[in-house]
């Protein structure tokens, strides 16, 4: 299951995002070893917020290069991501208020959302971005 490692494939041409993306999927890699030491309830909560936390940024960044490049698909985009930060804000305060464990069908989630989001979605961006002058 943890098996989650950044490759070529998932190159979207503009260096800054691609860290980025290799910085979230250090954290879903981290959540998935959190999760198997399941008595540790505060460790995991700090990799949720921070999972919450830095796709946020990541996500504003995003928004704004896209937004600032007249990227024409940015309205689809940015709604893509406020459905992701919603439910995983949903989850996160649920979680923090004690009313639920972690499953791993969450992470699963997650896991499938990240990776089908920049599979399809990100990719999509890289060629307009580098056509502006973004790399
Ligand atoms: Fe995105
Ligand atoms: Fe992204």
């Amino acid at each position: 299951m943890n098996t989650f490692n950044w490759d070529q494939t998932y190159d979207v041409k503009v260096e800054r995002f691609n860290e980025q993306h290799r910085h979230l999927f250090d954290i879903i890699k981290k959540l998935y070893a959190t999760m198997e030491d399941k008595n540790d309830r505060l460790a995991l909560a700090m990799v949720i917020n921070e999972l919450v936390k830095y796709s946020k940024e990541h996500f504003m960044e995003e928004d704004v290069c896209l937004l600032n490049n007249q990227y024409p698909h940015y309205d689809a985009h940015r709604r893509q991501h406020k459905l992701f930060m919603d439910k995983i804000e949903q989850f996160a305060a649920d979680y923090n208020s004690g009313k639920h464990l972690l499953h791993f069908d969450i992470l699963v989630f997650l896991k499938k959302w990240v990776l089908q989001h920049i599979l399809v979605a990100d990719k999509h961006y890289g060629e307009f971005l580098n056509s502006k002058g973004v790399f």
